[in-house]
Parts: C-alpha cells; sequence; structure tokens
C-alpha cells in the first residue's frame, strides 16, 4: 500500500489563474495612471517609492506561493530580496527604505520585465504544479490565497498613496463617476441590545494539521471558496457585547466641519482651503467639499471628535454586533444578508476612487438599520489590534500580522471603495496607527447605554 504520496488540496484551478490574472491586470492599470516623472517619488514620507510597489507584487508571489508554498526557486533573486518587503516606521524621520536609502531601483522596463516572467512562472505553477498538503505553507493551498489575497491588498494602498500625488502626476481618466449631490443624512442613532458577536474566522485554519482538502470548488469571478484566512483571524469566538448605540450614518464632511473651524483639530488630509473655500482633494480633481460624503481621518481624529460629543468609537465586538447581528440571533455573513457583495450593496470593489454620500447604498444597510458598515471607508475601532487565542503565524507569511500586536495599531473593519470584493468578509481585520491619516478610513460614533 503506498501512502507517500502528497495529499492534494482540490483547488479551482481556472478560477485561481483568472484571480490572478485579474489582479495583475488591475495592479499595471494603476501603475499606468502614474506618470514616469513620479515613478520614482515617495508620496507618502513613511512609505517607499512607488518603483519598490510595482515589484513588490510579483516578489512577493514568489516568496509566498514559489518559495514557501512550493519549494521552488523563483526567477531573480536579487530582485525578489529588493522588493521583499514594506516598511510602518512611526515616524517620517525613521522613515528609510528598508532596502536602504542609497538603494538604486530599476529602471522601470526592468522592473516590467522581471513581473512578466514571475506571472510565466506563477500562472504555470497555479495551473500544474502539485500543491503539497503536508508543506506548512501550503495547507489548503495556504501560499497560493496569501499571495492572491496580498496583491488585492495592495492595490488598495496604492490608490491612498495615489491619492497624495499632484493630479498632474496622474493620468485623468475621461469619465468620473463622482456623486456629490445632497445634504448629509440626518443624524439618527440605532440601539443595539446586548447579545453576542462571533469574532475571526469560522472556516478550518488553513495549515491546520491533517485537515481534510477542502473539495468546494471556486466560483468564477468570485475568488476560492477554500476558506482562506489569515493568520489574525483565528481561532474565531463568541464574545459579550453589552448593549450600545450607534449613528445609522458615518460621520460625514459637513457634520466634521464645524469641529475642523473651532480650531479642535487640524483639517483632513483629503481636505484643501483655497480662497475661503474648502475643497476635497479628489483622486484627479478638487472638489468643492462634498458635505454628505464620509469624511475620511486618522483614528486620532475620528476618536477626539467622538469625544467632543461625549460619545467614543465603537470597538471591534461592536463592529461585529450593528453589521453582522440580527434582532433573532443568528449572524449574517454580510450585513445586508447572505448574497454576494455587488455594488448595490456597497461601495467597495474599485467602484471609484472617492466616496459616495453616506446612507447612498441602502441596500446593503445591516439588519439594525445601520448604513455604509462594509463599504465606502473602512471602520475606526477603538480596539487595540492583537492576537486571537489560539493565533499562530501561517507559515507563508510569518511576519504578516505577529510584527504588529505592538499596541500601537487599531483595528479597520469593513471595506473602501478601493477594498477588492474578494476581501469582503466577516473576519477580515485591518490595521493601522492611530495617527495614520491617508487611509480611505470613516467612522461613526457609539455610546454605551
Ligand atoms: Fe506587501
Amino acid at each position: 500500500m503506498a501512502l507517500t504520496a502528497p495529499r492534494q488540496t482540490v483547488v479551482n484551478r481556472a478560477a485561481a489563474a483568472e484571480w490572478y490574472l485579474r489582479n495583475r491586470s488591475r495592479s499595471r492599470s494603476l501603475f499606468d495612471l502614474i506618470d514616469p516623472s513620479a515613478y520614482y517619488s515617495r508620496p507618502i514620507a513613511l512609505r517607499n517609492p512607488i518603483v519598490f510597489y510595482e515589484g513588490h507584487l510579483p516578489a512577493f508571489s514568489v516568496i509566498a506561493f514559489i518559495n514557501r508554498g512550493l519549494g521552488r526557486e523563483g526567477v531573480d533573486a536579487r530582485l525578489e530580496q529588493l522588493f521583499a518587503r514594506g516598511i510602518d516606521p512611526d515616524s517620517e524621520a525613521s522613515a528609510t527604505p528598508r532596502s536602504g536609502a542609497d538603494t538604486r531601483w530599476p529602471p522601470r522596463e526592468e522592473v516590467l520585465a522581471f513581473g512578466e516572467r514571475v506571472d510565466a512562472l506563477v500562472l504555470d505553477a497555479i495551473r500544474n504544479a502539485p500543491f503539497d498538503e503536508t508543506r506548512p505553507a501550503m495547507g489548503r493551498a495556504e501560499g497560493l490565497f496569501t499571495a492572491l489575497e496580498h496583491e488585492a491588498m495592495h492595490q488598495e494602498t496604492l490608490l491612498y498613496m495615489w491619492h497624495r500625488l499632484p493630479h498632474e502626476q496622474k493620468v485623468r481618466p475621461t469619465y468620473l463617476p463622482y456623486e456629490t449631490r445632497g445634504e448629509a443624512p440626518a443624524r439618527a442613532s440605532v440601539k443595539i441590545p446586548a447579545g453576542e458577536a462571533t469574532l475571526g474566522n469560522v472556516s478550518t485554519r488553513a495549515t491546520s494539521p491533517g485537515q481534510a482538502p477542502s473539495t468546494r470548488s471556486a466560483r468564477s469571478g468570485q475568488g476560492s471558496e477554500i476558506p482562506f484566512g489569515w493568520d489574525n483571524e483565528f481561532e474565531a469566538h463568541t464574545v459579550p457585547v453589552d448593549a450600545f448605540e450607534i449613528d445609522a450614518h458615518s460621520v460625514t464632511n459637513g457634520d466634521y466641519l464645524p469641529f475642523v473651524e473651532a480650531g479642535h483639530v487640524e483639517p483632513p488630509v483629503f481636505w484643501l482651503r483655497e480662497g475661503g473655500q474648502w475643497y476635497w482633494r479628489g483622486m484627479f480633481e478638487n472638489l468643492p467639499l462634498p458635505l454628505s460624503w464620509p469624511v475620511y481621518v486618522s483614528q486620532e481624529a475620528a476618536a477626539a471628535y467622538a469625544r467632543s460629543l461625549g460619545r467614543r468609537l465603537m470597538t471591534e465586538p461592536e463592529f461585529h454586533r450593528a453589521a453582522f447581528g440580527t434582532p433573532s440571533g443568528e449572524e449574517r455573513r454580510y450585513p445586508w444578508g447572505a448574497d454576494r457583495p455587488d455594488r448595490s450593496r456597497g461601495h467597495f470593489d474599485f467602484a471609484s476612487w472617492d466616496p459616495v454620500p453616506a446612507g447612498s447604498r441602502p441596500a446593503g444597510m445591516s439588519a439594525w438599520g445601520v448604513h455604509d458598515l462594509v463599504g465606502n471607508g473602512w471602520e475606526w475601532t477603538s480596539t487595540l489590534f492583537a492576537a486571537f487565542e489560539g493565533f499562530a503565524p501561517m507559515a507563508s507569511y510569518p511576519e504578516y500580522s505577529a510584527e504588529f500586536f505592538d499596541g500601537e495599531h487599531y483595528v479597520m473593519k469593513g471595506a473602501s471603495s478601493a477594498t477588492a470584493r474578494e476581501l469582503i468578509r466577516p473576519s477580515f481585520r485591518n490595521w493601522f496607527r492611530p495617527n495614520y491619516p491617508y487611509v480611505y478610513a470613516k467612522f461613526r460614533t457609539a455610546g454605551s447605554l
């Protein structure tokens, strides 16, 4: 009896290849928005220059999937090393690109040629390589999904970085689908009774030893149904949540304006004042400040605003309760129910370059009548990013979460306009330093009852 053959995860390889290609073509189109003169600039001083990211995406797929997952060689060890890691310093003063301040970055043609070689290697591996479940980084095809989700996540990083570039350094699309109409929705508060919330990913951890391979296949266009989750999503657990009260709508630019004008905080980095008038610093143009849009601010500024009203930010468990809880007690997959995310449910999946009016996607409302919890900007919480009980770093990307359990990062939940639909799941957690003002993150205020 031969028992030596490695167990094979059943992956819908065609769907995974399609997702990879979709990712790659979107990444390419995002880099093509940048004028060549800006390619070596650092739109955010706390991050690497743009060139790094175009090399980083393929380099990471090599490291997580090809090297760690399959145990195979990449295509160019020098470039894979150069493009291996991003940075997250606590201040601009200490923001030396990880590869060194004197790093000589290659010309774009070299970066693109590297990307093409990696694409050929990765696609061949997705289609033909044996997926050996006994390799720690390949349990349930972990390394593959790590690479796929990593690229999708970075597309959001790229876009909020592009937001900081001067408009003349970007190629403006001919059609800009801005929705700027109207007044901010009337402020309303929703009471949510005490109950329970499930945090974390209820599927089996990717690297669980002895786990039977998944036989579920992926549906075209929706990524894979192999229940991938990042390490910080495990283990799933249920927590009690006291009764609380929460704003039905995000705090808007209109709500926030008096707070800025009274001098309580610096204006958000997405705002600009010219000739006595406030503007929204959009991706491709400045717009007279749309008062109905959610305000994008740092966690610190959001918390200060909430405090000024005698309120606070919601906690991570409160987010879960408000978004996925229901009066009858069961929890939903999405705020609106079980239907897969589409753009009628929320402003996400690259629907546009900037926000839409708060409350303008009522088909995505939660069971309690809370709007925009998933979409139109991530939601800041007051919860420090920390490991769930039973956390173990993932073999395909052990540094992903563990380095950030430092008491210096806060959890964001939900999704923004630049969050790919494949990343939208209740257990997905995002995190940033409280003073980081560049992300597409909004908030609402909460109060205890
Ligand atoms: Fe990365």
